[in-house]
């Protein structure tokens, strides 16, 4: 088995980036190089801004950051000189073609392929980082193997998917679940490859918990994993709905069936939807898989879920319309939140983006403040509806004269308010609509706010609002 002492990541982005940073910092006999075509990326790993936001990040880089953790636009310099190498680049949803809205587009994992198989000079061992269909290191493995000018250049392939979630990527990688390695251990190369890879977690990931597997489960797993998570939140959005019309309270549920060791208490909160940039796109990616199989009922079961978190961010869009008395138009509507979650600037796929672009259409001018995200990205999300949107530095103006508050992002910050000083600077009757079930709402409605809460019993006024 190889000793590994030189690693480079391709991608510089929200895995590649803090996984590094985490391997630097627990090996220093590593020297770990994260390489980006984006010059402006790099430019901000080297800064003092890092490009991402993200708790604890900054001290792990600084401490590793020019001594054995490094990063660079040198691509091909930096595969010449690893004997590992991650793949960490973009695999979006295919806009176009076939599979256009649910495949993998493998437009940036091919060319990082290529550009390995031109520059390798020797044996590399290559790890899927990126979340890729099944069966990608097969066609990975013949782009390299067929590009290669020099044929005596073994190239061993992993697939290694990453678990860690925005706002917890680095205690999550301090103290991950499990680690994953897939390879082809039916063959000594192949093992040898995984016991290498292995070898490096092995250095801070107790070895009980480095599971290995053949490369289609690893590659399967992660896309699993994803939807699995993403199902527990569209089941309890589901019953979030059921319990407004029924009077019962959604957190009670989820409490109550969260002790039942089988279900177990983690991600059973309900929320106006899950966004994130994995969720929606893993699924979409793995129920295309179950259709390119003949498996229909498979990809039909798999899109419900999907079809759920869009449900529920209309419902919730609905639901600010009504309670209003069936009119928004050109009431302010301050939007607390645009991130898909807390503790991370990142709004891909967002529920915030959806929310906000039903508010719109109703006529809405919203007021939108989160602590993480910049106006020009919030510009890039919600294109062609500026007219209708002002952001703000700070809650305080976005909440001044506003009819409504919206919760889409869980931020510790909004649960310290003074909820009193709020209500007085709004319009009245003031309404929060709390879509990540964060506030106190019995302190709320004594406040004298008209509260509605995801899942929870439905206000009187509110009730009357819409002649139930
Ligand atoms: C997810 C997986 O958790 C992670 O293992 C994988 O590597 C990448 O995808 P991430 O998207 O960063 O991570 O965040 P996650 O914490 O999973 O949240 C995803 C979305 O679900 C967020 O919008 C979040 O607000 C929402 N969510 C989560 C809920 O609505 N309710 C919950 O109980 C948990
Ligand atoms: C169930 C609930 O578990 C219990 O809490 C409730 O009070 C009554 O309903 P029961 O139907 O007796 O209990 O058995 P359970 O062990 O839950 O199994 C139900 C079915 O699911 C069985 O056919 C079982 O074979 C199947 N099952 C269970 C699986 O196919 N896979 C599993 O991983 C678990
Ligand atoms: P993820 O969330 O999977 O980490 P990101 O989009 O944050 O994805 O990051 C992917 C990074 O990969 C981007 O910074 C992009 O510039 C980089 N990238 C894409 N293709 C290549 C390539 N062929 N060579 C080097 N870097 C690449």
């Amino acid at each position: 088995m190889v000793k590994i002492t030189t690693i480079c990541c391709i991608g510089a982005g929200y895995v590649g980036g803090p996984t590094m940073a985490m391997i630097a910092l627990k090996c220093p006999h590593i020297k770990v190089t994260v390489v980006d075509i984006s010059q402006p990326r790099i430019d901000a790993w080297n800064s003092d801004e890092l490009p991402i936001y993200e708790p604890g990040l900054d001290e792990v880089v600084k401490a590793c950051r020019g001594k054995n953790l490094f990063f660079s636009t040198d691509v091909a310099g930096a595969i010449r000189e690893s004997q590992m190498i991650f793949v960490s680049v973009n695999t979006p949803t295919k806009k176009t073609g076939l599979g256009s809205g649910k495949a993998a587009d493998l437009t940036y994992w091919e060319s990082a392929a290529r550009t390995i198989a031109a520059e390798s000079k020797d044996n590399k061992i290559i790890v899927e980082k990126s979340t890729v269909p099944v069966r990608t290191a097969e066609a990975i493995e013949k782009v390299l193997k067929r590009n290669c000018s020099d044929a005596s250049v073994q190239f061993d392939i992993l697939s290694n998917p990453e678990f860690l979630a925005e706002g917890t990527a680095i205690s999550d990688l301090t103290a991950p679940d499990r680690v994953l390695i897939g390879g082809k251990i039916e063959n000594e190369a192949g093992q040898a490859a995984v016991d290498a890879l292995a070898e490096v977690y092995a250095n801070w990931v107790p070895k009980n918990q480095i599971i290995t597997a053949n490369l289609w489960s690893a590659e399967l797993s992660k896309l699993a994993a994803n939807a699995f998570l993403a199902q527990r939140i569209s089941s309890i959005n589901a019953m979030s709905a059921l319990c407004e019309a029924t009077g019962a309270d959604v957190a009670q549920v989820a409490h109550s069936i969260g002790t039942d060791s089988r279900i177990g208490p983690k991600f059973l909160n309900a929320s106006v939807g899950f966004g994130g940039s994995c969720f929606q796109k893993d699924i979409l990616n793995l129920a295309y898989i179950c259709e390119c199989h003949g498996l229909k009922e498979v990809a039909d079961y798999w899109y419900s879920v999907v079809g759920m978190n869009d449900y529920q961010k209309s419902r919730f869009v609905r639901r600010v319309v009504s309670a209003m008395f069936n009119t928004i138009r050109n009431k302010k509507i301050a939007m607390l939140g645009f991130a898909f979650k807390k503790d991370t600037g990142d709004t891909r796929e967002t529920p915030a983006i959806d929310v906000g672009k039903g508010l719109i259409e109703d006529g809405a001018q919203l007021a939108i403040y989160d602590p993480q995200v910049k106006e020009d990205q919030i510009a890039y999300d919600m294109e062609g509806m500026m007219g209708n949107i002002t952001c703000y530095k700070t809650a305080k103006e976005a909440l001044q004269d506003a009819h409504a508050v919206t919760i889409m992002t869980e931020w510790d910050e909004f649960k310290s308010y003074d909820w009193k000083e709020i209500y007085d600077v709004m319009q009245k009757p003031a309404f929060v609509f709390d879509g990540r079930l964060i506030l106190d709402h019995d302190h709320l409605r004594e406040i004298g706010f008209i509260v509605y809460a995801l899942g929870k019993p439905i206000d009187p006024f509110i009730k009357s609002a819409e002649g139930a």
